[in-house]
């Protein structure tokens, strides 16, 4: 998979990949990543990227000139299967978006920043938008950044152990159940004894019901969603 970034603030987003499973993920050439300065884009000296909205108002709001540019660029170059934009005024980020995203081939990521993307952007370039949650980031990297470690590691052959994304939350609308390890009993805290028994068809179960309970009482709304 190639995930190529747009983003005006470069620095900003590289940290989070370049490491743990998501560096992995790259130095195994499972995935590809590549940032784009916006402001490469800019029109004029000043490689201007922003404007004051028509009709006034506070905030300044990112042309559709460089941005065209950019993705225009990129897609002169291959096909994107996405062109996304990450904005807090869209659909919250879940776990089968996820899934779906990691069985694409290319990808586009556009970050916005201050009031946000002219409009037009939106309407001719853009075919999905992600929100990260319900409340407001100073710019989308940090977004897009999420979303794309949420992607990553479902990409067959990134997580060592095969199985270990199909037991995470959400995986099946469920949140995870509690985990131990040693020790056994710390300061009069004890490790469940069914998990010590040995009876991993019992160890399933329990971990089935402890399941259930959690998301029943912490997040009873996901029991509702479609698989
Ligand atoms: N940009 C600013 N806030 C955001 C959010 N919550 N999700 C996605 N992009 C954003």
């Amino acid at each position: 998979m190639r995930i190529d970034i747009i983003t005006v603030s470069p620095e900003l987003i590289r940290s989070p990949f370049e490491h743990s499973i998501v560096k992995r993920a790259i130095d195994k050439g499972l995935t590809e990543v590549y940032f784009h300065n916006l402001h490469e884009y800019g029109l004029g000296n000043y490689r201007q990227i922003d404007d004051t909205q028509f009709g006034g108002g506070a905030g300044m709001v990112m042309m559709i000139e460089p941005i065209d540019a950019c993705i225009s660029k990129l897609q002169a170059e291959r096909t994107y299967d996405e062109i996304i934009y990450m904005t807090p005024d869209a659909k919250t980020l879940n776990q089968s978006t996820a899934n779906t995203l990691s069985l694409q081939e290319n990808l586009i990521i556009l970050t916005g920043h201050y009031k946000g993307v002219d409009q037009r952007v939106r309407d001719k370039f853009i075919t999905k938008e992600i929100s990260i949650g319900d409340y407001v980031l100073s710019g989308g990297e940090l977004a897009a950044a999420v979303l794309c470690d949420s992607i990553i590691r479902l990409i067959p052959g990134v997580l060592g152990d095969e199985t270990s994304a199909l037991t995470d939350s959400f995986q099946d609308n469920l949140l995870s159940p509690p985990v131990y390890t040693r020790p056994s009993e710390y300061k009069g805290l004890k490790v469940p004894e069914v998990l010590l028994s040995g009876n991993f068809p019992k160890i399933d179960t329990w971990r089935s019901e402890k399941a259930m309970e959690r998301t029943q009482q912490i997040r009873p709304d996901l029991l509702d969603e479609p698989l």
